[in-house]
Parts: structure tokens; C-alpha cells; sequence
């Protein structure tokens, strides 16, 4: 067989999924004609997708050296460079590319997301993502796709993707909250409604959607939306952020509750001990990890499973339990003897039903801390930036009394930075009942 039928039948092979054979037959073309460019090119990407990427390089390389003009091995050259997380020569092969043929699907797409998730570079990501989208304009989870990297950017350019996607699909649901909030983000409230409405059309029982429409008609949520809200929203959203959350939290954002709490309950608690803790919306367990030395036990509660295998690893809760911290509480037949809730009654609103279950499962002389944003006025108020409720202190003070619970002391912090200010909070010591 000639070079050219023995490179027909590696290519058939490799068409069929039969790599050994295509590698065969290729090593075999090489044997008399070593610069045979196809079945050096073919080799390379059959390394590169069976994972042998060392190898993939090499042939590719050495195809790249044979004919430099070609987009394709070069595109070839920055996806195995991609998946070697060697993220600068990627770039760099990617961009080569481009100036060769500048229509090369794959290398828009796979640039665009070097751009936007290594280098978080918008504007050049939504350039390569334009690109592609006029390549392939009609591919829904694709166009969708650059909607989600550039929204991580918090950029409006994020918009028109999922308009575009809606367009191609106007069934996908998740588009219409995810477009939603992003118009909220930049204050195209009523554009948000629309759209909301929209998806309520489709799907009127969506918690997600109907939330957003109370955000941006400007009406706080009711306790029934709100819980929906956590039971969906605020699960997935903290499941996809569990991995960064302590890095993010500490680190960046200097989240001061796992020192603020067990100073204050040292400095306001003599001789401090506690038989059994419930950690209300225990996270990755942050506080748990804080708060050991002066309990015996401690159980953590958290909507988001995702969070919970996190605090799980750190071996400091004696029980873990997966679900809403009301509905948890009410199902238990335990009794505690401190509850803590950081930084999650922020999430709830509305706190009568929260102190009632906590109120219900305290032991005797049992104490309740709770960390809050601090605001004026009255009660409490769903905050349109952040979709997280502020809290004022007499609120909390006249739900306390409700059940019978007093404020013991109340101390000012600076919870966490936001937006590169403070977020300023208040932490409650109350004893309960
Ligand atoms: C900002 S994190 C704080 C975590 C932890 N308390 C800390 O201080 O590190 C909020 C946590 O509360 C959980 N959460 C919010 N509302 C909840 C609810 N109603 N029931 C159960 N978990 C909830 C979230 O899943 C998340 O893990």
C-alpha cells in the first residue's frame, strides 16, 4: 500500500474509535517516510485524546516545525498545552492560530475561556466569544455557556448571550433568572421583570424566578417565597461556592465571626462550657472549628450538602444534618444547650419562626448567638444589592422577647468587607427562655 491508502485506513481507524490500529498504521507510514505530516498531525491528536499528552506534544510539535501555516495543528498544539494547565504557551499557540485563520471555532471558544477564567479579562474573552457565536449562532449551550464565564465577571456583556440563548431556546428556565440577575445587577429592573415574567409563564412555580420578581418590582419577599428561595436558590448557591467559600470568606473578604464569636462569648460567659452546640447554618465550619474547645458536642446543620461534606472533613461536629435549620430543628428531638447562627439569619428575614424552633429544643439556661448586618428603621430589610436581609436591633430584641428569650449583651463588628467596604454587623448573646 502507498503512504496515501495506508494514511486512508490509520484515518478510518481513527474515525471508528479504534486508536491502537490508527497508531499502527501511522508509526508504520513514519517507518519509510518520516515527515509524512498527516499521520504525524493524526498521531499528535490521538495522544492528545487518550490523555498521553507528553506524547501528543511531541508529535504536534514536530508537526507544527513541518508546516507552520496550519491553524489547526496549532489549535491542536494549544489544547494540549490547555490540559497541561501550561495556560501561557495555550495562549500563546491559540493566538498564532487566530492570525491564520481567524474562523477556527474550537480556538475561539477555548482562548475566550483562558481569557475569561484565567486571565478574567472580558472585553478579550467577549471578542472570541463573539466570534465563535457568529461560527455557530444557533448553539444553544454554547451561547449560554459564554453568558455563565462572562457573568462570573460580573460583566454586562453577559446580557446579549442570554438574550441569544433565550432566543434559541425559550424554554430553558435557568436563562431567564440568570439574565434577570444580571439586568439587576445593572439596574435594568424593569427589563429584569419582564423577563422574569416571562419565565413565570413557563414555569410559574420557579422559587428562583419568583424571588427575583419581588426583587425588582422592589417588594420584599414573603416568608413563604423566601423559604423556597433557600430551599432551592441558596442551596445551589452555596454548593457551587463551598470549594472557594473559606478561602474567599477569610482570606479576602476577612470574615470576622470565627474570632468575633468566641471572644464574646469568652469575654461575656463565666467559666465557659457548653454539654451540647447546634451550629445553625454550620457552612464549611468555620465556627465549629472556633467554638470545639468549650463544648463537649456539636452538631452542624446546613441546606447545602456541598458545604456540609466540607465541614465533614474537618472532623469537629460529632453529627451533621443536611437540611433547613427550622424544619431540622422542628423534626429533632434533641436539645441544646448553645445554638450559634453566623452569618445565615442574613439569609432567613424574617426571624419569629427561627426563635420559636430554637426556643423549643433549648435546654434550661440554654444561649443563643447570632451574628446580623446591622440596619435603621424598622424590623428588617431585603437588601437589593446583595439579596440578603439587615436586620435592626430592636427586631431582633422584640422576637427574642416573643418567646420569652432576653438580649444579654449586644457588641457592634465589622462582619466582613464588601465591595471593598465594611459590612457592618452586630453580634447577640440572648439567653433563651
Ligand atoms: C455565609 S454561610 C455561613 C456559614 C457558617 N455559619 C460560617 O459562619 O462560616 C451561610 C450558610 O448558611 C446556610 N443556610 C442559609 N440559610 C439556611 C437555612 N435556612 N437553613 C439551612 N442552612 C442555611 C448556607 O447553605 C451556608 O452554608
Amino acid at each position: 500500500m502507498t503512504p496515501n491508502q495506508l494514511f486512508q485506513k490509520a484515518h478510518a481507524s481513527y474515525v471508528q474509535g479504534d486508536f491502537p490500529t490508527a497508531i499502527k498504521v501511522c508509526k508504520k507510514i513514519l517507518r519509510t517516510n518520516q515527515t509524512y505530516l498527516n499521520a504525524i498531525s493524526l498521531l499528535g491528536t490521538i495522544y492528545a485524546e487518550t490523555g498521553e499528552l507528553p506524547e501528543a506534544k511531541k508529535y504536534l510539535e514536530k508537526a507544527d516545525r513541518l508546516n507552520p501555516a496550519s491553524a489547526y495543528i496549532k489549535g491542536n498544539l494549544g489544547n494540549v498545552c490547555k490540559m497541561q494547565n501550561d495556560f501561557h504557551s495555550a495562549r500563546t499557540y491559540y493566538l498564532q492560530a487566530l492570525e491564520l485563520d481567524n474562523n477556527v471555532l474550537g480556538v475561539n471558544i477555548n482562548l475566550g475561556n483562558i481569557l475569561a477564567h484565567v486571565d478574567k479579562d472580558a472585553e478579550a474573552a467577549s471578542r472570541c466569544y463573539r466570534k465563535a457565536a457568529e461560527i455557530k449562532p444557533d448553539d444553544f449551550d454554547l451561547i449560554y455557556s459564554f453568558g455563565r464565564s462572562l457573568d462570573i465577571l460580573n460583566t454586562a456583556a453577559a446580557i446579549d448571550y442570554y438574550k441569544q440563548a433565550l432566543n434559541i431556546n425559550p424554554s430553558q428556565i435557568d436563562v431567564y433568572s440568570d439574565l434577570a440577575l444580571a439586568l439587576l445587577r445593572t439596574k435594568r429592573s424593569d427589563e429584569a421583570a419582564t423577563y422574569l415574567r416571562l419565565g413565570l409563564d413557563k414555569s410559574p412555580n420557579n422559587a428562583q424566578l419568583r424571588f427575583c420578581l419581588c426583587v425588582a418590582e422592589g417588594r420584599t419577599p414573603d416568608e413563604d417565597i423566601n423559604t423556597e428561595y433557600i430551599n432551592s436558590s441558596v442551596q445551589k448557591l452555596f454548593d457551587i461556592y463551598a470549594k472557594d467559600f473559606d478561602n474567599s470568606l477569610v482570606d479576602k473578604l476577612q470574615y470576622s465571626a470565627p474570632v468575633e464569636i468566641p471572644q464574646f462569648l469568652k469575654e461575656t460567659v463565666p467559666d465557659i462550657h457548653f454539654k451540647s452546640c447546634v451550629d445553625l447554618g454550620c457552612g464549611t465550619g468555620l465556627i465549629g472549628e472556633e467554638v470545639r474547645s468549650f463544648c463537649d458536642e456539636i452538631t452542624g446543620i446546613d441546606i447545602s450538602s456541598e458545604m456540609l461534606s466540607i465541614a465533614r472533613a474537618k472532623k469537629c461536629y460529632e453529627d451533621l444534618q443536611h437540611g433547613e435549620i427550622i424544619e431540622v430543628l422542628n423534626n429533632s428531638s434533641r436539645r441544646y444547650d448553645l445554638f450559634v447562627a453566623a452569618e445565615v439569619i442574613n439569609y432567613i428575614g424574617a426571624l419569629e419562626k427561627l426563635f420559636c424552633a430554637v426556643s423549643a429544643k433549648a435546654n434550661p439556661n440554654a444561649l443563643f448567638v447570632i451574628t446580623t448586618e446591622r440596619c435603621e428603621g424598622d424590623g428588617y430589610v431585603f437588601q437589593k444589592e446583595s439579596f440578603r436581609y439587615a436586620h435592626n436591633r430592636e427586631y431582633v430584641e422584640k422576637v427574642a422577647a416573643m418567646n420569652g428569650s432576653t438580649i444579654l449583651h449586644v457588641k457592634q463588628i465589622k462582619l466582613r468587607m464588601e465591595n471593598n467596604t465594611w459590612v457592618a454587623g452586630e453580634l447577640f448573646l440572648i439567653k433563651v427562655n
